[in-house]
C-alpha cells in the first residue's frame, strides 16, 4: 500500500463587492497555476472550491505533509489569483498573503493548511469542510461530538471503535505550537473543558486509538501571526470517514445544530454556523458564518467528486433554522453575547473609545 497525502490549503486573496465571493477570473488563475505545475511536482490530482470569499485548493500527492514544494505551489497560485484581484480592483486583494515571497511553509504566511498522510484504504472516503466568516474553534463542537454516541452511533455499533485521540492546540500561544493529547472516552470531560473556549483551544487533529489519521484542521489564527487583525481565519478541516472511522452521515450530523460561533460582521460578532452549499456566497451582515462540506472518494490518489454534502433538501430545513438563529441574535445588536469579547474584535475602535471615556470618569 502506497502512502498518500491530502493537502488542503486555502486563502482569501480578494473578493467581489466586499467580502462576498472571489471572481471567476481569480479562481481560474489559481487553478491554472496548479495545473501548469501539476506534472513536474507529482501532484496526482487536485480540485478547487470556494466558500464565501475563500478559495481552497485540494491536492493529492506522495510527498507527505508540510512539503515545501507543495506549499510553494499553493502560495504562488494564490499570488497569481491575488494579481488578478489587484488588476480587477477586487476588495482585500492579497489580504491573506502576509509576506511577498514564499519561504518553506505556508503556515505563518497567511494561507491555512490541513494535511493528512496515510495508507489509502480500499474505498477511501473523506470530507473537506471549509468555513467562511469564522475561526478554527467553529469545528470544536462538531468534532467533539465524534466521541458522542448521540451523533456517532458507530461508538456503540462498531466493536472496533474504542475511541479517539485528540490533539488540541492552545492557539493563543504564539511562541511555538502548544498542544495537549487527550483520549476519549477516558478524557472526555477534560476535552469538553478545553473545547468550551472556542477562541483559545481548538482541535488540531484526531486519530483512532490505533494511530490512524482521521481528522486534520487548519489552526491558523491570522491575528496571532500578523500581530494585528487581518480578517477571520476561515478554517478548513479534513475528515476521513467510514469503516473504523465515523460514517459520513455521523460526521455531518452535529452540523444540524448550527451552533453560534465567532465571525459574523467585521469578524466581531457571534452568528450561527450555517451548513451551506459549495460555492455559497455571503450576503446578510457579512455572514452568517458558513460551512461547506465536499465529499470525495479516491483511488491511488485520483479523486472522484466533489459531491456537495449539504445540498440535500434536509439541509434546507437546517438552513431555515440557522437563518432564524441569525435573526434572533441580530435582534440583540451590539449588546452582550451578540458582539465578541474585546480581544476578539477585529477593529481597535471600541478599545480607543473606552480609553477616551475612561479619562472622563469621576469618582464621586
Ligand atoms: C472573512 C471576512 C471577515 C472580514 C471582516 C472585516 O472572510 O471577510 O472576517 O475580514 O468582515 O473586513 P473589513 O474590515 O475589510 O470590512
Ligand atoms: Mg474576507
Ligand atoms: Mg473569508
Amino acid at each position: 500500500m502506497a502512502r498518500i497525502t491530502l493537502s488542503a490549503i486555502k486563502a482569501d486573496v480578494g473578493s467581489l463587492a466586499g467580502h462576498i465571493v472571489p471572481s471567476r477570473e481569480l479562481v481560474k488563475a489559481v487553478g491554472d497555476h496548479i495545473k501548469a505545475n501539476q506534472a513536474s511536482l507529482g501532484i496526482i490530482d487536485f480540485r478547487l472550491s470556494t466558500t464565501g470569499d475563500d478559495v481552497c485548493i485540494l491536492m493529492t500527492h506522495r510527498h507527505g505533509a508540510d512539503h515545501p514544494q507543495i506549499h510553494k505551489v499553493a502560495f504562488d497560485a494564490f499570488m497569481a489569483g491575488g494579481d488578478i484581484a489587484e488588476a480587477q480592483g477586487l476588495y482585500g486583494a492579497k489580504q491573506d498573503l502576509l509576506v511577498t515571497a514564499f519561504s518553506g511553509n505556508v503556515k505563518g504566511m497567511g494561507p491555512a493548511a490541513a494535511e493528512m498522510e496515510f495508507d489509502e484504504r480500499p474505498g477511501e472516503a473523506f470530507i473537506l469542510f471549509a468555513a467562511d466568516k469564522t475561526d478554527p474553534g467553529a469545528y470544536n463542537g462538531p468534532l467533539y461530538h465524534l466521541s458522542d454516541p448521540m451523533y456517532n452511533s458507530g461508538l456503540l455499533l462498531n466493536p472496533k471503535t474504542k475511541g479517539y485521540r485528540y490533539t488540541v492546540m492552545d492557539v493563543s500561544h504564539t511562541g511555538g505550537d502548544r498542544v495537549i493529547e487527550l483520549e476519549t472516552p477516558k478524557d472526555l470531560y477534560d476535552l469538553a473543558a478545553l473545547l468550551r473556549d472556542l477562541e483559545r483551544f481548538v482541535v488540531e487533529k484526531i486519530e483512532g486509538l490505533d494511530g490512524l489519521p482521521m481528522v486534520a484542521v487548519s489552526t491558523t489564527r491570522l491575528h496571532n501571526i500578523a500581530g494585528r487583525y487581518t480578517g477571520k481565519d476561515d478554517p478548513i478541516c479534513l475528515v476521513r470517514s467510514q469503516k473504523d472511522f465515523p460514517a459520513t452521515g455521523e460526521v455531518l450530523a452535529p452540523y444540524v445544530k448550527a451552533e453560534y460561533v465567532a465571525g459574523f460582521m467585521r469578524g466581531s460578532h457571534t452568528g450561527p454556523l450555517v451548513p451551506s452549499k459549495l460555492g455559497t456566497k455571503i450576503s446578510y451582515f457579512d455572514g452568517p458564518p458558513k460551512v461547506t462540506a465536499a465529499g470525495y472518494s479516491m483511488k491511488d490518489g485520483k479523486l472522484v467528486g466533489p459531491e456537495d454534502l449539504f445540498e440535500d433538501p434536509f439541509w434546507d430545513e437546517i438552513r431555515r433554522k440557522a437563518h432564524q438563529k441569525a435573526e434572533y441574535i441580530r435582534e440583540q445588536g451590539f449588546r452582550g453575547v451578540a458582539m465578541l469579547p474585546m480581544d476578539e474584535l477585529e477593529y481597535g475602535g471600541m478599545k480607543q473609545r473606552l480609553e477616551e471615556l475612561d479619562q472622563r470618569f469621576k469618582i464621586r
